[in-house]
């Protein structure tokens, strides 16, 4: 069974999918693992270790692929590496349907079946494969430093003898995976935290990490665990109620996402106004159009004196350590994949079939046959 790691080819991805350590694992398991030149470089992983960890160093993505009964990635493959793609290969990466439309033509021509990490069902089984909660918890913590470092105070409460510093006051919007890790951060660095969420569950989890949970009484359950989109009621209530939490904040970080959704907007232009010269937000959430009105996706923009940091692709931003995670969570879906040496999924599988986006070719779901104009 070869198994291809095709260099990423994603503007500003420096994570790999496979990292060395992983890599020597999977040799042990019976793959044969083949790693294009470079494709681990961005994120601290030499061409030699991958070498050492038994894998095969292939010069291009041609070579890489050409005979790979799976493939893995972090972004979904573009059209030229599909085109290089074996017929009935397996490939998973991280993949929106509607974004991958040309690429997933060319999979589906040549019957291959097509994983999903977004569509990875949250249950427990699942946990060791969740590689949106691995990245999310990347995303949170450098969310977080990057609320400190854009400060232009201390997080932490010092007591010198130049005087004595006020810790800082952050708010985090959003408490799931990745705003967790925000906060959790947030607090080791000394910073005094507020977080706030739509899901009733979030606030006992907030409140184990330290922080104090800010209920404005609106509430938005959705399926599977998720949040719901809230009505346009909701979102006048909501921001009415925000406008004060923000206001008294030296810095917000926002994580708030909608599965499938553009994110909710929680910080209006008139909020970051008011929280005046010095102050900071961070937006996780800029790859997905943003919790905050004036964010701008990878950069940095000074509104009334308030700095508002629109992260682009967070986790690539510490690739070692989100690559590793990320590694772990792509061995786990492999050995899910593959019985006795074949890749041979069990399509009754919950989480197969959960993160399924193309069938031996077919589309899995009605869905993705739409955007792929067939019927599934
Ligand atoms: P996510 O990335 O979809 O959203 C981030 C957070 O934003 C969520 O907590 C959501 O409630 C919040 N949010 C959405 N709209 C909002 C709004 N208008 N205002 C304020 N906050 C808003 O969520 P994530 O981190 O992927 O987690 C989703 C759920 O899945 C959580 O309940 C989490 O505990 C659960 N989960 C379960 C796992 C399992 O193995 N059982 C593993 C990982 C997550």
């Amino acid at each position: 069974m070869k198994l291809a790691i095709a260099a990423e080819t994603v503007a500003g991805e420096r994570r790999v999918a496979v990292v060395p350590d992983v890599a020597k694992r999977l040799v042990s398991a019976g793959w044969s693992v083949s790693v294009q030149s470079g494709a681990g470089v961005q994120a601290a992983f030499t061409d030699a270790d991958y070498a050492a960890a038994g894998a095969e160093v292939s010069p291009d993505a041609a070579s890489c692929l050409t005979g790979a009964a799976a493939v893995v990635r972090v972004q979904p493959l573009g059209v030229q590496d599909a085109s290089f793609v074996p017929e009935g290969s397996a490939v998973l990466s991280f993949l929106q349907p509607a974004a991958a439309v040309d690429a997933l033509r060319v999979l589906s021509a040549k019957r291959c079946s097509v994983f999903s990490f977004d569509l990875l069902p949250r249950i427990s089984r699942a946990q060791s494969m969740d590689a949106l909660s691995s990245q999310a918890t990347v995303s949170g913590y450098r969310a977080a430093l990057a609320a400190a470092t854009h400060l232009g105070r201390f997080f932490p409460m010092l007591m010198t003898a130049a005087g004595t510093v006020p810790p800082a006051k952050v708010l985090v919007m959003g408490a799931g995976v990745a705003g967790l890790q925000a906060i959790a951060t947030c607090r080791r660095l000394g910073a005094v935290v507020r977080a706030y969420d739509v899901r009733a569950a979030a606030k006992e989890e907030a409140e184990s990490l330290g922080a104090t949970f800010v209920d404005l009484g609106v509430s938005a359950e959705g399926d599977g665990g998720y949040a719901r989109e809230l009505t346009p009621e909701e979102v006048a209530a909501q921001q009415r109620a925000l406008a004060d939490e923000v206001a008294k904040a030296d810095a917000v970080v926002t994580t708030a996402a909608v599965p499938g959704r553009r994110a909710p907007v929680l910080v209006t232009r008139a909020m970051v106004e008011a929280m005046g010269t010095g102050a900071v937000v961070v937006d996780m959430a800029a790859d997905s159009g943003g919790n905050c009105e004036v964010t701008e996706r990878g950069k940095d923009v000074v509104v009334n004196g308030t700095t508002v940091v629109g992260m682009a692709n967070p986790p690539s931003g510490m690739p070692t350590h989100a690559s590793a995670l990320y590694a772990r969570n792509v061995q786990n879906v492999l050995a899910l994949l593959s019985t006795d040496g074949v890749v041979a999924p069990d399509w009754d599988d919950e989480i197969v079939a959960g993160m399924c986006v193309l069938r031996e070719g077919e589309p899995a779901s009605a869905s993705t046959a739409e955007l792929l104009g067939s019927t599934s």
